[in-house]
């Protein structure tokens, strides 16, 4: 499973990243956690989290075009939901792993699932 926003709660360790206005509406934020190359995006004062690497070839993904919540990578156009890491298109035909995030007090944090320390592909 690579949305692990489908988890519970409970089965993953929310981690502090940022203060909600160092990401406004539009922005991105890279950052890593565990061995995890995350992007964290503020699209509309939501914010959603994904890995920071194209299941295709493994190029960074974070800094594509963002077209109706999908993300375009940017060395062969394969297309991602923003919101699930759910593949859209080719060359890639795997999912890339969508974590959940939540706002406590004015920090954003990103949930990771507490056992693995990168999903198997
Ligand atoms: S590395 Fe992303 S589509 Fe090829």
């Amino acid at each position: 499973m690579f949305n692990y926003k489908q988890l519970e709660p409970s089965k993953c360790r929310f981690i502090d990243v940022a203060n909600t206005d160092e990401v406004g509406n539009g922005q991105r934020l890279f950052f890593e956690l565990d061995n995890h190359s995350i992007v964290l995006f503020n699209i509309g004062g939501e914010y959603f989290a994904i890995e920071n690497e194209c299941s295709h070839d493994g190029a960074p993904i974070g800094d594509g075009e963002i077209e109706d919540m999908a993300i375009i990578c940017p060395r062969h156009g394969a297309r991602f939901d923003i919101a699930t890491g759910k593949v859209l298109s080719l060359p890639a035909v795997e999912d890339i792993p969508a974590y959940p995030t939540r706002i406590v007090g004015n920090r954003i944090q990103i949930g990771i699932p507490k056992k693995s320390s990168k999903p198997n592909r």
